[in-house]
């Protein structure tokens, strides 16, 4: 199975954050294609950078939703956002240093945190945001991403 593909058990229900997601992941597509056709660092530097900034935007995107819907699990989903913008800035800083070692497989790291990310804190988080009796159930109770289901 091709790690950067879009799987049905991706699907949260909430239209827009799916296409989000699925269009990040075409992005990282496109860009381990390039890759693997031979392109280098400064030539997909824009395309990185682009997706750099719609996962930023993403992010943001899934924070004001949490905000306006006071979502218990806002503080650690934003908590896990962070942890994944650091992680990912890692990787980019790496390549940036040594732009000879960004190969396919660097774009397949990257994939396999924003992949991670969907399943293990998305999934959890906007299951609430499409049930909004659970919700209801949930706020003011302490809860994490283990217990939302
Ligand atoms: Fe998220």
């Amino acid at each position: 199975m091709d790690g950067l593909a879009w799987q049905a058990a991706f699907v949260s229900g909430l239209a827009e954050v799916d296409e989000e997601h699925q269009a990040l992941l075409e992005m990282l597509q496109q860009l381990r294609s390039a890759i693997a056709a031979g392109a280098t660092f400064s030539q997909v530097k824009p395309q990185l950078l682009a997706c750099a900034r719609e996962t930023e935007r993403h992010l943001q995107h899934e924070e004001t939703l949490m905000a306006t819907a006071n979502h218990p699990l806002y503080l650690s989903h934003r908590a896990a956002h962070q942890n994944l913008l650091r992680d990912l800035s890692g990787l980019l800083e790496e390549v940036h240093g040594h732009p000879e070692n960004l190969t396919p497989e660097t774009i397949e790291a990257i994939g396999t945190l924003v992949v991670r990310h969907i399943c293990e804190e998305d999934l959890p988080m906007l299951y609430l945001l499409t049930h909004p009796e659970a919700l209801a159930q949930h706020q003011g109770a302490e809860l994490t991403a283990e217990n939302a289901f």
